[in-house]
Order: structure tokens, then C-alpha cells, then sequence
């Protein structure tokens, strides 16, 4: 009796106390880099993270039955992902997430240049998007395991992509029970700005089965950055209330997207980002709840912002894992981080980051079904 009582209590232990952390070869990058994948898995969730671009591979979930299904859009082979990703699926944004007006901005009176990537018109681009041309989305990042997950480590050299400092990024992936949790660190040898986040594409009735237009999504903000006809954000930090913006109550994506409304137009949809109204502190900043198969993702952050992106650039023209097309609005994306184009609007929260000051923030992806 008592000896299996101990037994059960053991099992138990094991399995709150530690995910399954297991690695295995990716394949080499062209110019010959070793990229491995790291599989997570606690109780029926798992998580695949490659350490090219240090992207969420794939994400097991199971539904309201205990069905598993792969929730995140992505590619079965590195080659795909080197050669086409151009969506950044699952990907770390480094960096800066999102834009920055004409690649351009000022700091300590130094004006600094970023490649421009991202533009209305793709022949003629006039913004730095998610970090410049070759951002953190496409390098191999040093990993090793740690207790419940994998630790990536990547150092961008100074003038990287043309922003100042030696960075050191920390990025720790961990997964305990319904959480995965990003762990986002750095320190710098100059005065710098720096806004990563993670890209990734959610479907929660599974990647590649048709567009998320039914999902209920809730976004705690009642502030949102309208944006110009580049995406850049104006300034304003306007009320969402009357507004498709307003997400305040849970509600179908697809229920307004197509409004006749300036700024969904500007988005070809949503892609813009949120204030989130708990200004810092670690809180639930959005949820969405997918009818069909009755998962539920949780988005759990202390940044300030949210850029939610419908896949408003999702064509058709991308097919990714198991063989599948990934249509208009095949997934959305809960990017968490600081508004986009800070460095050159004083009055938004501050990227900046200095020497001795260190970076340090987390995001939850919290899964349940009901
Ligand atoms: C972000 C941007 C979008 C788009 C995607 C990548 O979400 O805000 O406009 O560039 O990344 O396709």
C-alpha cells in the first residue's frame, strides 16, 4: 500500500517537475551551420523550437475531446524555412519587432540606418521590418538544455543590421504543464534600442484546416496606435471603444474585419498593435477560444503592447507542413512587445536599452480546451 502510494506520488512529481527535453538534428543551414530541434513535452502538450531563427517548429495541443492537433503554421524542413519563410513563422523578431519609419531614427544624437525591407509597395521599400533584411528570424542560435526546456543564445555584433551595440540575447523557451513560457533577456556594450518578440502564426482548429475568421478573441486594451498608410503608427494612441478595435468582450474575428473603416483598410485587416491596459505588469493580454475544436490560448505578458495580425498576407502561395496551403488569414498572430516605430515617437514606452541595464520580460502561451 504504502510503497504504492510513494510509486503514484513519484509519478506525479515527475510530471508537474519536468517537461520531456529532447534534441535531434535540423539539418546545416547552406553555409554549413548545425541546426538542431528541441522537442518539449509535458503530459499531452508538446513543443518542437528550432535553434535557426529560434522558431516554435510545431505546437501540440489537444482539443475539448483530447485530440492533439498541430496549432502553429510552419514548414516540415529547415531548407523551407531558410528559403521561404517570408511570413516568419514561429520565428524570434530581433532587433526591433516591426517597423521603423525609413529604416531611420536618432539616439544620443547619432542617427542610425536600418536596410528597409517592408513597404505597400514590395519593389520600392521604405520601412525596417522585424530588424532589417537579415534579422534574429535567420540565424543559428547557440542552445542547450535547461531544466524544462532549451536556452538559445545569440550575440549580434555591433552595427548588426546597422544598430549600435555588441547585444547578447537570452531567449528561454520552457514548457510546465498548459505553459509554454518565452523568457527574453540582453545587456549591451552601447546605448541601443531592442524589441523582440516571437511570430507565430496560431490555428487553433490546426494548421492548414481554413481560415481563423470564427476564432473569439478577447485583447485587454482599451487604447490601440493607429497607423499610416506605410503601417507606421501616427502617434495617436486613440480609445477603441465604438471601434472594430474594440476586443474588450470576447468576439469573432470576422465579425468587423471587413468594416468600412479607414484603418482596416490601412491593415488590409488587423495588423496593428494594442496598449495593452495592464501597463507593465504581468497580465493576461489576450485569449482567443476557437468553437470548433474548444481550444483556448491564453497570452500572458508584462510588455506593453500587442500587434495583432490577422495573416492579412497570407495568399495561398505558401504550403507548409504535411502538404498544406495556408490561405488568407490561415492563422493570427499575438506578438507581444513595444509599440512599433518607438524609437522615434519620445512619447511611446522607451526601447532603449544601456549598458548595465538589463532587458527582461516573459510571454505565456497558456493552453486549455473547454
Ligand atoms: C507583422 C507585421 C505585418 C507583417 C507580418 C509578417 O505582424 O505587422 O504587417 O509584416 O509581421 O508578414
Amino acid at each position: 500500500m504504502r510503497v504504492a502510494a510513494l510509486v503514484i506520488a513519484l509519478m506525479t512529481m515527475t510530471s508537474v517537475v519536468s517537461a520531456q527535453v529532447t534534441k535531434q538534428s535540423f539539418g546545416k543551414t547552406p553555409d554549413g551551420k548545425n541546426v538542431d530541434i528541441y522537442t518539449l513535452k509535458d503530459g499531452a502538450i508538446e513543443a518542437h523550437i528550432i535553434t535557426y531563427g529560434g522558431i516554435i517548429q510545431a505546437l501540440k495541443v489537444p482539443d475539448k475531446n483530447g485530440k492533439s492537433a498541430d496549432i502553429v503554421l510552419g514548414f516540415d524542413t529547415l531548407d523551407e524555412y531558410v528559403k521561404g519563410n517570408k511570413g516568419y513563422f514561429g520565428a524570434l523578431i530581433g532587433r526591433y519587432g516591426n517597423r521603423i519609419a525609413g529604416g531611420k531614427f536618432t539616439l544620443d544624437g547619432k542617427t542610425y540606418s536600418i536596410p528597409v525591407n517592408d513597404g505597400p509597395d514590395p519593389n520600392h521599400p521604405v520601412n525596417a521590418l522585424h530588424g532589417g533584411p537579415k534579422g534574429f528570424d535567420k540565424v543559428v542560435w547557440d542552445a542547450k538544455e535547461i531544466p524544462h526546456g532549451v536556452e538559445l543564445t545569440y550575440v549580434s555584433p555591433d552595427g548588426d543590421q546597422g544598430f549600435p551595440g555588441k547585444l547578447t540575447a537570452v531567449v528561454r523557451y520552457t514548457l510546465v504543464g498548459k505553459d509554454l513560457k518565452i523568457d527574453y533577456s540582453a545587456t549591451t556594450d552601447k546605448d541601443t534600442v531592442l524589441n523582440l518578440t516571437n511570430h507565430s502564426y496560431f490555428n487553433l482548429a490546426g494548421a492548414g484546416s481554413g481560415d481563423i475568421l470564427k476564432n473569439d478573441v478577447k485583447i485587454n486594451a482599451s487604447h490601440y496606435t493607429p497607423v499610416d498608410a506605410n503601417l507606421i503608427p501616427t502617434g495617436e494612441i486613440a480609445s477603441v471603444a465604438g471601434t472594430p478595435f474594440d476586443f474588450r468582450k470576447p468576439t469573432a474575428v470576422g465579425a468587423r474585419i471587413n468594416d468600412d473603416n479607414d484603418q482596416l483598410k490601412k491593415g488590409h485587416g488587423y495588423d496593428h498593435n494594442w496598449v495593452l491596459d495592464s501597463t507593465g505588469k504581468l497580465a493576461e493580454a489576450a485569449e482567443v477560444y476557437e468553437p470548433s475544436s474548444g481550444r483556448v490560448l491564453q497570452v500572458i505578458t508584462d510588455q506593453p503592447g500587442v500587434q495583432f495580425y490577422t495573416g492579412n498576407f497570407l495568399d495561398g502561395s505558401i504550403t507548409g507542413k504535411g502538404g498544406k496551403v495556408y490561405g488568407h488569414r490561415s492563422g493570427l498572430c499575438l506578438e507581444t512587445q513595444h509599440f512599433p516605430d518607438s524609437p522615434n515617437h519620445p512619447k511611446f514606452p522607451s526601447t532603449e536599452l544601456k549598458p548595465g541595464q538589463k532587458y527582461h520580460w516573459v510571454t505565456v502561451f497558456r493552453f486549455s480546451a473547454r
